[in-house]
């Protein structure tokens, strides 16, 4: 069986208060869950102080992106080594917006994920298609090229660490969520790749989130699907009560 995981993406949202304020609110509400895995992803600025109060909670902590050189002048970029330092067990890789206004490919999101598994941290790869590919009827080859293209090179043993995120960017912030079907379609098809890519086995055991105006009033009809294993939320993370609703509505 897979272990659900529900990860909030706060994107470019709250200031270190903010984010503490939120944090603290989480821990209240979720302190008794240990049957799914809590990933909260806040901006760089404030993983430090969200790490001080999750290190020895159930909640754990993601960052949004990460780069693929150890160190040097890149400006404006961040090392696995320095999101270990502040506290970080997950990054977010392959994000729409990451796609979509700043220009990143398969093969940065590649180099990417290979730097932060090597440093030792767990992969979320999102993919998903657009609007427009999904009305063309091209969903499934924009999904085909994502998978391929973002896992390219890993091994069975990387698989361990990496969680898929099927995010359709027009069901992002748009109110319109993937119909539970639409979702477990998709799931089932990228289950298929990673069969096709690894072997059976490890496509039984990677777990495949879904992303797009997730709410606690459509995370169980979502999660009643067979190849849904939970969720990655954007809007909904950044409130205590919807959060944590979602958490618990994946149960
Ligand atoms: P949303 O965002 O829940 O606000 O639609 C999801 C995401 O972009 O990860």
């Amino acid at each position: 069986m897979r272990r659900p995981i529900i990860a909030g993406n706060w994107k470019m949202n709250n200031t270190i208060n903010e984010a503490v304020e939120l944090v603290n609110g989480l821990k209240r509400e979720l302190d008794n869950i240990n049957s799914v895995d809590i990933v909260v992803s806040p901006p760089f600025t404030a993983l430090s102080d969200v790490n001080e109060l999750t290190m020895d909670s159930n909640i754990k902590l993601s960052a949004q992106n990460v780069y693929w050189e150890e160190k040097g002048a890149f400006t404006g970029e961040v090392s696995t080594a320095m999101l270990k330092d502040a506290g970080c067990a997950y990054v977010i890789v392959g994000h729409s917006e990451r796609r979509q206004y700043f220009n990143e490919t398969n093969e940065a999101v590649n180099k990417r994920l290979k730097a932060a598994l090597a440093g030792g941290l767990k992969v979320i790869v999102c993919v998903g298609e657009v609007l427009e590919e999904r009305e063309s009827g091209k969903a499934f080859d924009v999904i085909k090229d994502h998978v391929q293209g973002s896992l390219q090179g890993l091994s069975k043993l990387d698989m361990n660490n990496v969680i898929l995120a099927y995010e359709p960017v027009w069901a992002i912030g748009t109110g319109k969520t993937a119909s539970p079907e639409q979702a477990q379609e998709i799931h089932q098809y990228i289950r298929g790749l990673l069969k096709d890519i690894f072997d059976e086995e490890t496509a039984a055991e990677i777990r495949i989130q879904y992303g797009g105006s997730v709410k606690p009033d459509n995370i169980k009809e979502l999660m009643q699907k067979e190849d849904v294993d939970g969720a990655l939320v954007g809007g909904a993370s950044l409130n205590i009560d919807s959060f944590s609703a979602i958490v618990k509505g994946a149960i």
